[in-house]
């Protein structure tokens, strides 16, 4: 990143601290938020069901979501974004995601939540938005935070994942899979290095609840580190 981009961001971390404050996680005795982020590649689906498997040993109730999506109306959104043949605004694309993330909090997230011992994983949240809309299409973080700033859209996850890996292996790793590309997947280079400095300062935004993990690492490594994480967030609230 260079230095003045930095510097930019720096400046709107300062400006913005009052906007920050209003995201936080929704307060459970004994259920949890999660979310998983990254590019494509990244190893999202893998680890998704790894940490499925783990939390079920321990006797958890587990959700997995996917954004856009998990909810009637969320599936005919992603419908709609996902296979649309017009290049959107990204103001569009915004409140489309945003849409579809307010129905699924609540109709599902927050009612699921009350019920104890249960774990929502969101594969892809708000980081999303503030990654592809905000910075990759240029919208700026500062409108991502503004559209989702009040109730239930800024109940944030307790912890979420990112998985990063560098261009060239999300390149590798797509060759390999060979799928066919939807809207954001058929965008080129520019994009996804766009994609890497969003998610850079999406974990600087929210220190506290944004863990990076190397995915460049093996699959097995992936999993212990996300393993450790959630042990410190399981142990931590049952103290
Ligand atoms: P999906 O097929 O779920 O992609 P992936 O397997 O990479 O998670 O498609 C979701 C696409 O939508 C993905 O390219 C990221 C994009 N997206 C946004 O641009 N903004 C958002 O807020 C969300 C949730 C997803």
């Amino acid at each position: 990143m260079s230095h003045s981009s930095n510097d930019n961001f720096e400046q709107f971390l300062s400006d913005n601290q009052k906007l920050l404050s209003v995201f936080k996680s929704p307060v459970f005795a004994s259920s949890y938020f999660l979310s998983i982020e990254g590019i494509e590649g990244s190893g999202k689906s893998t680890q998704l069901a790894f940490i499925k498997q783990f939390l079920e040993q321990r006797n958890l109730r587990v959700l997995i979501l996917r954004e856009p999506g998990g909810t009637t109306f969320g599936e005919r959104l992603r419908q709609a974004v996902l296979q649309t043949q017009s290049v959107l605004h990204p103001l569009a694309e915004a409140h489309l995601f945003a849409a579809s993330r307010a129905q699924l909090l609540h109709e599902v997230i927050i009612a699921e939540l009350s019920i104890p011992n249960t774990v929502i994983i969101c594969d892809r949240y708000i980081d999303s938005s503030l990654v592809y809309q905000g910075k990759a299409r240029g919208l700026g973080y500062q409108t991502i935070l503004q559209i989702h700033q009040n109730f239930p859209l800024n109940l944030v996850p307790h912890l979420t994942f990112l998985l990063e890996i560098g261009l060239e292996t999300s390149r590798q790793r797509q060759i390999k899979r060979n799928n066919p590309k939807d809207y954001f997947e058929s965008q080129g280079d520019h994009f996804y290095k766009k994609l890497i400095d969003g998610y850079a300062d999406v974990k600087k935004m929210f220190p506290g609840r944004v863990l990076a993990i190397n995915g460049e690492q093996e699959t097995e490594q992936v999993s212990q580190d996300i393993t450790a994480a959630l042990e410190q967030l399981l142990d931590n609230n049952h103290d």
